[in-house]
C-alpha cells in the first residue's frame, strides 16, 4: 500500500489505524513493551528520502522505525546528497531502491506530485512525507488522531483552520479529512491573499461540509472546539506573494477568546504566529500533537510491514 493522499482514508480505515496506534502505545508503556516492539520487524528495513528539510516528520518516522526494530537507511537533503544532484530522475532512484527490498520508502519532495510520481513506478510501498503545496497525509493522520484523543469523536466539531491556507499543505489536507465525518463546520481564517483554494472549497461542498471564510481573528477562533494554526510557508510563496505576512498571531489575549474546553493545534514548526507565552496554557496541545506523530507513524509502518507478510 502506498500512502500518497489523505483521500485514501475513510472512517473505517482511519479508526483501524487509530486502534493500532493505541495498541502500540499501550505496549510501548507496558513492562518490557519496548523490548517486545523492538523485536517486531528486526529483519526489515525502511528508507527515508528527504529532498526538503524536516525535523518532526523525518525524525519521527526514523524513530518509529527503530522502535519497531526496523533498520533505517536515510538521506536528508537528498537533492544535494543523492544522485539527484547528478541528474538522476526520481523514477530511476526508485527502481534502484526497489532492488534493496525495503518495507517502505518515505519521501518528502518540494515539488507537488513528485511523491505520487515515485509511487507510480515503485514496487515498494511509498509514503508521502509532504510534496510541495500538495499533501502531507501522515500529518493529517496525527492531527486527526490528536482531535480524536481530546474529544473522543470526530463528528459535530467546529474547527478553525487559520494562517497561510494558500500554501499550507497541512491545512488543505485537514479540511479534506474533516469532511469525511458528519456535522463538522470549518472556519477558515486568513488574510484575503492567503485564502484557501477553490478546489478545497469545492471538495467540502461536494461532501456537504459547511464552512465560512473569516478575516478577523476574534470571530475566527471564538466558539471553535479546535483551533488549528499554521505559519506562513515562506519557502513556497510565489514571487508575487513574497511581500505577504500571515497577519495573525495567537497570544495570551487571543487565548482568552477561545472556549475553555477547546484545543489549540499547530503542525509546527512555529515561527511567530503563536507566542511562546501561550505554551503553558493547558489548551495548547501542539507538542502533544507532534508526540502523537511518533505513534501514528509506528502504526502505519507496522500495518504496511504486516501486509508484506
Ligand atoms: N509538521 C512537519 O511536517 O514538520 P517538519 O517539517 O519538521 O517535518
Amino acid at each position: 500500500m502506498h500512502v500518497i493522499s489523505i483521500d485514501q482514508f475513510n472512517r473505517e480505515n482511519l479508526f483501524e489505524l487509530f486502534e493500532r496506534t493505541k495498541k502500540l502505545e499501550k505496549i510501548f508503556y507496558s513492562k518490557d513493551g519496548r523490548l517486545e516492539l523492538a523485536k517486531k520487524h528486526r529483519d526489515k528495513q525502511i528508507c527515508t528520502l528527504f529532498y526538503e528539510p524536516s525535523t518532526r516528520t523525518r525524525l519521527s518516522f526514523e524513530t518509529a522505525g527503530y522502535k519497531l526494530g526496523f533498520g533505517v537507511v536515510s538521506t536528508e537533503s537528498a537533492g544535494e546528497f543523492s544522485s539527484a544532484s547528478k541528474g538522476e530522475t526520481i523514477e530511476d532512484t526508485i527502481h534502484v531502491l526497489d532492488e534493496y527490498k525495503f518495507s517502505a520508502i518515505i519521501i518528502r519532495h518540494p515539488e507537488t506530485g513528485m511523491v505520487g510520481r515515485a509511487a507510480k513506478v515503485a514496487k515498494t510501498p511509498v509514503i508521502n512525507a509532504g510534496d510541495g503545496k500538495g499533501e502531507h497525509p501522515t500529518q493529517s493522520l496525527l492531527d486527526l488522531y490528536t482531535i480524536y484523543f481530546n474529544f473522543n469523536r470526530l463528528d459535530n466539531l467546529t474547527v478553525t483552520i487559520g494562517g497561510d491556507l494558500k500554501y499550507g499543505r497541512t491545512a488543505r489536507s485537514l479540511a479534506k479529512i474533516l469532511s469525511k465525518f458528519d456535522g463538522n463546520h470549518i472556519k477558515f481564517v486568513s488574510t484575503k491573499s492567503l485564502a484557501i483554494d477553490k478546489d478545497i472549497k469545492d471538495f467540502l461542498k461536494k461532501n456537504d461540509t459547511t464552512f465560512e471564510e473569516i478575516t478577523d481573528i476574534e470571530s475566527g477562533i471564538k466558539d471553535s472546539d479546535v483551533v488549528y494554526w499554521t505559519r506562513l510557508q515562506k519557502e513556497r510563496l510565489a514571487e508575487s506573494d513574497k511581500h505577504l505576512a500571515s497577519g495573525f498571531v495567537i497570544d495570551k489575549k487571543a487565548m482568552r477568546l477561545m472556549k475553555k474546553d477547546s484545543i489549540l493545534l499547530h503542525p509546527l514548526p512555529r515561527v511567530d504566529e503563536i507566542t511562546i507565552g501561550v505554551d503553558d496554557d493547558p489548551r495548547a496541545k501542539y507538542f502533544d500533537q507532534a508526540g502523537n506523530g511518533l505513534f501514528i507513524r509506528m502504526a502505519l509502518l507496522d500495518q504496511i510491514a504486516s501486509e508484506e507478510n
